[in-house]
């Protein structure tokens, strides 16, 4: 039930149509203490001015006033018949608190958006600068590593070539020292030929008759004899050659006949003994069968050249090879002047020698060549009197 104006909490007056105060109620009075309500005489000029217009316009309006700190919500309602206006007012200062503390916290609210988005978008900034950075750094470190990738590259193809030169030049110098030797191997087959011609020749001289079968014999012999030496020109000459390196699958038994018997010569000059021990069956090894032969040549040369000052009885090379895992156990045993424990170390440096005319390179040569194969190879005293030189080759799978 609508409350009388004198009993309602909110603030109610009454003016007239020409702007005089017709009446007041106690919340009206209490809430605007400091306005003079005089009834029947003008009204506080905020009511009057508003109750006037729209008690000439006719219409009801609505307007907003602060008032010490409050704030009230005004309706003022022309009531033309009875020649005043209602004015009823609301204390809205709780809402207008309300309003403005929401308008407050929503601008509270955009502001830290705003700082939010700005730190957002310099972090997002400072981390796409960082970015640039570490990629401007890392593609200055892969252009450094890609160049000394490539110079490294080289270096390793120059030191390919040199190594490749450097065995070259080793075998030519190989077979330099082994001319003497060589020449008399091949002597063996030209004399050979020769005598089984000079033979032939005489009996024909003397009116014999030569059989179709002894004709055969006298042929077969030389053209044996011929087929040798040709084995050894055709040896000396792979030998030499000039050539790119091949591995393939090698019989190392085939491999140590070619090579001893290039130094036949020497070995039987020198009364050396060679024993063979190849275990059977043996695995072929991966090799370059040149570069084997020139490890081989070194080594039975340097043990030929160790044993020079042994008692010719018991001069003595030993050949052995062995299955370890997938390698080829290969060791070469003298009965020669044997390693001062102090030059064990040096063996393998270039240029290390202990003889009048040695370079001090088959060594190194045959380091490197047995490395380059994925091998190794060392050397330990073999016994009371001499060495053994053991090195390790990889065989096929
Ligand atoms: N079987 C061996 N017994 C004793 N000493 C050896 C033997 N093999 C090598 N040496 C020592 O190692 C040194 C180096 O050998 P290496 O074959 O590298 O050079 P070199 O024989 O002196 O000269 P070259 O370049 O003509 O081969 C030799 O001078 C020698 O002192
Ligand atoms: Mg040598």
């Amino acid at each position: 039930m609508a409350r009388l104006p004198f009993e309602t909490p909110n603030p109610f007056f009454r003016v007239a149509g020409d702007g005089r105060l017709l009446y007041v109620n106690p919340a009206g009075s209490a809430a605007f203490a400091r306005w003079s309500f005089r009834p029947g005489e003008a009204a506080p000029p905020f009511l009057r001015a508003f109750a006037q217009e729209s008690f000439l316009g006719n219409f009801p309006r609505h307007e907003e006033l602060e008032d010490n700190g409050r704030c009230f919500f005004f309706t003022f309602v022309p009531v033309r018949q009875s020649g005043y206006v209602n004015v009823y007012a609301r204390d809205i200062t709780q809402q207008k608190l309300a309003e403005r503390e929401r308008r407050e916290s929503r601008a509270d609210l955009e502001a830290k958006n705003a700082e939010l988005e700005r730190l957002q978008e310099e972090s997002h900034a400072e981390l796409e600068r960082r970015v640039r950075e570490r990629t401007a750094e890392l593609t200055a470190a892969n252009e450094a590593l890609r160049l000394a990738m490539a110079e490294r590259l080289k270096a390793e193809e120059r030191l390919h070539r040199f190594q490749a030169e450097l065995a070259h030049v080793g075998r030519l110098k190989i077979m330099g020292e082994m001319a003497t030797g060589l020449a008399h191997e091949l002597n063996q087959p030209l004399t050979a030929i020769l005598m089984q011609a000079e033979l032939a020749c005489r009996k024909l001289d003397l009116g014999c008759q030569l059989g179709a079968e002894e004709l055969k014999k006298t042929w077969q012999a030389i053209a044996d004899q011929a087929y040798r030496s040709g084995q050894i020109i055709r040896r000396m000459r792979d030998f030499v050659r000039k050539s790119e390196p091949v591995q393939a699958p090698l019989d190392f038994g085939e491999l140590v006949d070619e090579v001893l018997s290039l130094l036949r010569s020497d070995l039987r000059h020198q009364g050396i003994r060679v024993s063979l021990d190849l275990a059977s069956p043996l695995p072929k090894i991966v090799a370059d069968k040149i570069q084997v032969q020139q490890v081989l040549l070194n080594l039975v040369r340097n043990a030929i050249e160790a044993m020079g000052q042994t008692p010719p009885e018991v001069r003595a090379l030993g050949i052995r090879a062995t299955q370890r895992d997938r390698l080829l156990e290969i060791s070469l045993s003298d009965t020669g002047c044997g390693i001062p424990p102090d030059e064990a170390d040096r063996l393998f440096s270039a240029f290390h020698s202990t003889k009048a005319a040695g370079m001090g390179l088959g060594l190194a040569i045959c380091r490197s060549i047995v490395e380059g194969h994925g091998g190794s190879i060392w050397a330990a005293p073999n016994g009371e009197r001499g060495t053994v030189f053991t090195l390790t080759l990889p065989t096929v799978r």
